[in-house]
């Protein structure tokens, strides 16, 4: 491997001094100017690995330095020094396109760490340009999708896989926004330390900080051995909070100081411990307006929203929808067992007029319920069974009026009769399925669906 050559631009001698002494240390090579002006003929002359500059020299700003790379060595990684509690110009940073970020006093764990990650991702070779050329309609990657909007996203996606600004994925449910984080996640250069999901909805609150930041052991009833938190467990990769919006204000605050000390606090512990995770986060909600009716912190949403993302819904994208089932047909198959699964014409022509309120996930569930109600490969227009609008407001008022809905209510039905046929036939589903009337797909997709299988 070649020796790496990082320019460090900082108008204090001293600090110059530091950063050069401690990226010697790991055995790379450094130039270091005082001038932004210097910094940029520099940057004309020869090529580096890593770029880190100070914000304020006597020349100009560290902003305009983030620009010019931006504009003419978009490749190159740049990482901004900030004065401690000069946040907002580390986040305008990121916005410009900076890696990354350390504050004043600079911990030199830190530095290390944040100049590994950015040295490796010059390593694994991707340019902006293959990273693009990557994402093109002809390749294979996870996010599918030939639209104009889904090539967009392919390429923010890549670009932002190369930075360490925490990003907001917003876009309506089902619409593949988890899928994007991962992908944020493979592309970037934490692509082989942990990627760690985590519900905001779920964890009942009073779990919550444990859960997060972890405990000791005694800290509180029930906690009978230390536990080790999210935070620590996505340590050196990305911690993804999916449905943000739901968390809890108590815990919005501690959170909000874990990602500004990048430190955490185990529950019961007196100590600090120093983490490096990267964060990313998605809502289907409206976040800003979560923030204007006070249920959001206005200052943590600052922080968690440096980029947003949008993933548009797939009625706005129809020419997205042949591929995305093509490819969900074969994973159904796959499952299965079976050949291969294919549309009619007509069918996709149906599929194409429908308007997804569920998106990705709904043409999953459709295509999966047409599976089943086919006895051969080929799915047509009788086979695809779209929920009616309104029905899931119907189902809700029965299950107000009767305690029990009225899907639960047939669920129980069904149930009863699948495990009467199965028990007259001594468990031979072939002739359960006879005696029922089902083809023996249609019965093994039951079986599965009320988990008597
Ligand atoms: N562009 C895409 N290419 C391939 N698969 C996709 C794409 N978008 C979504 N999917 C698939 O659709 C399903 C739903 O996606 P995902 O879970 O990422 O959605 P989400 O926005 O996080 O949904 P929710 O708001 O319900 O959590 C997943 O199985 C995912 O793999
Ligand atoms: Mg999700």
């Amino acid at each position: 491997m070649s020796i790496k050559h990082v320019l460090v631009v900082d108008d204090e001698p001293d600090i110059c001094e530091l950063l050069e002494i401690t990226l010697q240390r790991m055995g790379i090579e450094t130039t270091s100017t005082t001038r932004v002006r210097g910094a940029m003929d520099l940057l004309g002359k020869r090529s580096f690995d890593l770029c880190l500059t100070d914000m304020r020299m006597p020349d100009g700003d560290g902003l305009e330095l983030v620009q010019h790379i931006q504009q003419h060595c978009p490749n190159l990684p740049v990482a901004v020094i900030t004065a401690h509690g000069s946040v907002d110009t580390a986040v305008n940073a990121l916005k410009l396109g900076a890696f990354d970020f350390v504050t004043k006093p600079v911990n030199l764990g830190m530095l290390r760490r944040l100049i590994d990650s950015a040295l490796r991702l010059g390593n694994t070779g991707v340019s902006g340009e293959t990273l693009e050329d990557s994402a093109g309609p002809g390749e294979e990657g996870p996010l599918l999708g030939r639209s104009e909007a889904m090539e967009q996203l392919r390429a923010k996606t890549a670009r932002l896989a190369r930075s360490q600004a925490p990003v907001m994925i917003l876009g309506e449910s089902g619409s593949g926004k988890e899928l994007v984080a991962r992908e944020i996640h493979r592309l970037g250069p934490r692509a082989d330390q942990p990627f760690i999901p985590v519900n905001c909805g779920a964890i009942p609150s009073e779990l919550m900080e444990s859960e997060f930041f972890g405990h000791c052991k005694g800290a509180f009833t029930g906690a009978v051995q230390n536990k080790v938190g999210l935070f620590r467990e996505a340590h050196g990769g990305t911690l993804f909070l999916d449905e943000i919006a739901e968390l809890p204000i108590a815990l919005q605050v501690k959170l909000l100081r874990a990602l500004q000390e990048r430190a955490i606090k185990p529950v019961g512990s007196a100590r600090e411990e120093s983490v490096d995770v990267r964060i990313l986060s998605a809502t289907h909600k409206d976040l800003a307006a979560e923030v204007d009716s006070g249920h959001f912190r206005q200052d943590l949403f600052y922080r968690l929203n440096v980029v947003e993302l949008r993933v548009p819904p797939l009625r706005e994208r129809p020419e997205d929808i042949e591929p995305l089932a093509r490819h969900i047909l074969l994973q159904i198959a796959a499952r299965w067992g079976l050949p291969g699964l294919s549309l009619e014409p007509s069918a996709l022509a149906r599929l194409a007029e429908h308007h997804f309120p569920g998106n990705v996930r709904e043409l999953e569930n459709i295509l999966e319920r047409a599976a089943v109600m086919v006895d051969g490969p080929v799915i047509d227009v009788d086979a695809l069974d779209f929920p009616e609008r309104g029905t899931a407001q119907r189902q809700a008022a029965l299950a107000i009026n009767d305690s029990v809905g009225l899907d639960d209510q047939l669920a129980d039905q069904e149930r009863a009769a699948l495990e009467a046929a199965l028990a007259k036939t001594g468990g031979n589903r072939t002739a359960a399925a006879r005696l029922l009337g089902l083809s023996f797909r249609q019965l093994r997709y039951r079986l599965k669906k009320l988990g008597i299988d």
